[in-house]
Order: C-alpha cells, then structure tokens, then sequence
C-alpha cells in the first residue's frame, strides 16, 4: 500500500490510543534493532523502546528465530484442557525467576491486573473474608485500562472523573515521598480497614503518571503493613518489571517478596502481546476456581518468543548494560539540570520534568528532526542490542533533549523560532493528552507524529506537569 493511502485509510477509519477518531499518524514500514524506518523514509531511534517493551530491540534474531520455529509447529491451541511445552517452559522459568509459583497468562498488562485483582478478591473470600471487596494503594499510580485497573490508577490524573459511578471505589494513599518514609507509612497503615483485601503499587517507580522514583523501604515497609493486617500485597512489575529499574524485578531490589505480581511489556521483548500474574501457594490454595480464561490465553507463539527473549536475558550482560545506560543518562543529561524542575535517573529509565506543560507536538517534531527518537515523551529504553555504538546513540539523544530543553527554557517552544504565544494552541498538543480530562483532546494533524508520539500513558499527563520521561 502506497505510504499516503496507508496515512488516508488510517486517518479515516483507524483509532489510536488515547485520541478521538481522525487523527494522523506516522507510517512505520520496518524495525530493526533500535531504529524505526518511517514510510518517509527517516530512519530514526524508538527512543522508548515501543512503550517499554523492546528490551532487546527490534527484531533480535534469536526472538525471530523462536517465532518461526514455533508458528511452522502450532501458532495458538486453546488452553483450556489442553497444554503445551512453551507455556509449560516460560511458566517454569518465570517461577525460577520470581519464587512465585503459580502462573496465569493473559493477553495484556491491563488483563494480568484485573486477574490479580481477582486473586486478591477470590483469595480474600476464600479466607473467610468476602467483606474486604477493595484495594488500597497510592496516587500517581497507574496499572492499565481495563475497569479494575482504572480503578487503582490515580484518581485525578486518571480516567476516574470520566468514569464516576461506574469504577470501583478503592482507597487511595498520598502519592509516595520520600521525606519521612515512616510518617508516611504510618499514615498508609491507618488506610487499611476491614474492606481492604490487597495493596497494589508499582515498586520504586511509579511509571505512567509522572516517573516518579520512590525509596525502596516505602515497598519493605507496606509489605509489612500488609503482613500486620493479613493481607496480600501485590507488585504491579508490567513496567518495572525484566531489568528496567536496574533489578530483575523493582520489588526484589527492594528485599521484598510479594503475594501477588503482574509482569508484561517486554516480557516477549515487545514481539507480541502476553502477560502474566503469578502468586504464591498460599494465594492459589485459597482460590477454587480462578474465573478467568482468555481465548488467546498462554498463546504458543507468544509464549515461545516470551521464552526466548527470558532465555536472553538469563544468558546476557542485562545488568551492565542497564548500568551503562543509567551512567550515560546521568552524564547526558545533568547539563539539563539548571533548565528543568528535576532530573532523574534509575536504571534505564532517564527522566527531565520540566516546571511547565510542555508541547509534546513540538517536542516529537524536534526529536525526529534529531533522528533520536519517534516520541520524545517517551519512557526510558533498557538495552537495545549490545553494540558498542549504542552509548553514542544515548548521548545523541540526550543532547537533543538538552537542545530542546533549552529552547523550551528560554521562550522557543517550537524550535523554529517561533515563540509559543504565536501558535495556534489546539493542535499542538498530543492527541494522547485526551486521556487526561482536563487537557484539551484535539487531534494531531501536521503529521509531524503527534498520533504515534510519545509515550502515551506518560506524555499526557508527564506534559501536565511537564515531566519528559526520556530515552
Ligand atoms: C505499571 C503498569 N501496569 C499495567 C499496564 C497496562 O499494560 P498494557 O498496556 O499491556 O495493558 C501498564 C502499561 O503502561 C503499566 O505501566
């Protein structure tokens, strides 16, 4: 299909994350290793490595491999009743990984929540305590789309507003701070009443809704919160999860065992969509029946791939490379540090949160003419393949940051002269931002990436309070 129609057709009939109908977005034609090649023919870094799941690039061979082997021999069977050595293999090797015993594989991160969501429920029941019918957690969180997920995002930068009524009501926490983690834990602790039945966070990094770092003894300490009061703590990992934060899992970093863990994103390496929630004996033991079952449930395809891509990182210097990427971002983007509100850094995830909303349009614009990434407010990347060009292509990107942030700081928000007050405001904003109510929710339309830019999930919101998870 020539490259304009693929643009017309889409616009016309395909919808996009978070946007309205009709927006336009940037044509793709191939991947390969970090590199996006655009239909325009630019070839530039996926610099958030596809919302977080490219963790070993794009099209890695050996990820390549294990999905041709296994679609010659048996692309999906349902597993209903039936099972299968890929499943059975990926289970194994998650349960070394996590101590967790019990594997349920679903088609997304939102899926894996809902599902550990009703663990928690079925569990509580199955105790004697069918009253605890909520979670608690904290603000800022975010944990997917689906209705229970949503319901223990942030309420206020979530969808709760637009969803009132309709959510389950859940207890919410402060967002978490590091100054007196004991106050606040205190504070934390007298949220538990006798509806709570789980606590669900994402360990030391709460990703989507602002990539906030948070101390690991904030994660040590609700553990103990929910050993005190008997119930279960669950590790939302689908973000933080294989690597990201510099651990395996953010949650064992932080020496902390939890009952319940959701993983996802790069759990095939960003090939194909697969998630899963584990627990422990004592959570399965409890539950009869688990009422949940995907059609594409612990699809083969998808579980073979998931192998292979574990099988990399079980095999790989993941460790150095994730710490070769936080040493690279420090360095790349501490300059930035007298033009942003803060700059962070953990792993491979770079962050520069700007004191002011930022024009994500501009910003995409500004990245792909740098060539350094589709999606400026896009997550961090944890490694790409290991070529020893890969800390120059870091440093590209953070020095085009730097340039955007100084453009930014001093009034040129376009990076074309142009100061902000002589734009047209509406189209300028990222379409993702309608997930956020109270941001405006018009359509990209310069095709200048706006439809396919940045990281969703954080952009809209990060663009709020002007944070910019970066490369
Ligand atoms: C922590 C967390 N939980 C859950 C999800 C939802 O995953 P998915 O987009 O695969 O449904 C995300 C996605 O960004 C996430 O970051």
């Amino acid at each position: 299909m020539d490259p304009a129609d693929i643009r017309r057709l889409d616009h016309v009939h395909v919808w996009h994350p978070y946007t309205p109908a009709h927006t336009t977005n940037l044509p793709v034609t191939a991947t390969d290793g970090i590199h996006l090649r655009l239909a325009d023919g630019r070839r530039v870094i996926d610099a958030m490595s596809s919302w977080w799941a490219a963790v070993h690039g794009h099209g890695h061979p050996a990820l390549v491999a294990a999905a041709t082997e296994q679609i010659g021999r048996m692309s999906h069977v349902m597993f209903g009743g039936l099972t299968h050595e890929p499943a059975v293999r990926l289970a194994t090797r998650l349960v070394d990984m996590t101590g967790l015993p019990h594997v349920f594989f679903s088609d997304s991160g939102s899926v894996a929540v809902e599902v550990a969501v009703k663990m928690a429920l079925q569990y509580s029941r199955g105790i004697g305590h069918p009253e605890r019918t909520r979670l608690l957690t904290w603000r800022s969180g975010y944990h997917g789309d689906t209705f229970a997920a949503m319901s223990v995002c942030d309420p206020d930068g979530g969808m709760h507003s637009l969803w009132a009524g309709t959510l389950a009501e859940q207890v919410f926490a402060p967002a978490p701070h590091t100054d007196g983690v004991g106050d606040y834990l205190d504070r934390f602790e007298m949220l538990v009443d006798a509806t709570v039945a789980a606590v669900i966070i994402e360990p030391v990094v709460q990703g989507a809704d602002g990539m906030r770092f948070h101390d690991p003894a904030l994660v040590a300490g609700i553990r103990e919160i929910c050993d005190r009061h008997g119930i279960l703590y669950i590790a939302d990992e689908i973000a933080t999860g294989l690597g990201r934060t510099g651990e395996m899992f953010a949650t064992h970093g932080a020496g902390v065992q939890p009952d319940i863990m959701c993983v996802g994103k790069a759990l095939t390496g960003g090939f194909m969509s697969l998630a899963a929630t584990l627990c422990t004996a004592e959570v399965a033991a409890a539950i009869p029946t688990l009422m949940h079952g995907p059609t594409l449930m612990a699809n083969p395809l998808a579980c073979a791939v998931a192998g292979a891509s574990l099988d990399l990182l079980a095999a790989g210097s993941w460790r150095a490379d994730v710490a070769r990427i936080e040493a690279g971002l420090r360095v790349g983007l501490e300059p930035l540090r007298g033009l942003a509100e803060d700059v962070r850094v953990l792993g491979a995830i770079g962050v520069v949160e700007m004191a002011e909303p930022v024009d994500t349009a501009t910003t995409t614009r500004a990245a792909l003419a740098e060539g350094c990434g589709c999606g400026p407010s896009g997550v961090s990347s944890t490694p790409c393949r290991p070529t020893s060009a890969r800390t120059r292509r870091w440093r590209r990107s953070a020095a085009a940051w730097q340039r955007r942030c100084a453009h930014d700081h001093h009034g040129d928000r376009h990076g074309d002269g142009r100061r902000q007050d002589d734009r047209h405001r509406g189209p300028g904003q990222c379409p993702a931002r309608s997930r956020d109510r109270r941001a405006p929710r018009q359509a990209g339309t310069d095709g200048t990436g706006r439809g396919g830019c940045g990281d969703h999930r954080g952009a809209h919101r990060g663009a709020r309070r002007g944070v910019r998870p970066l490369p």
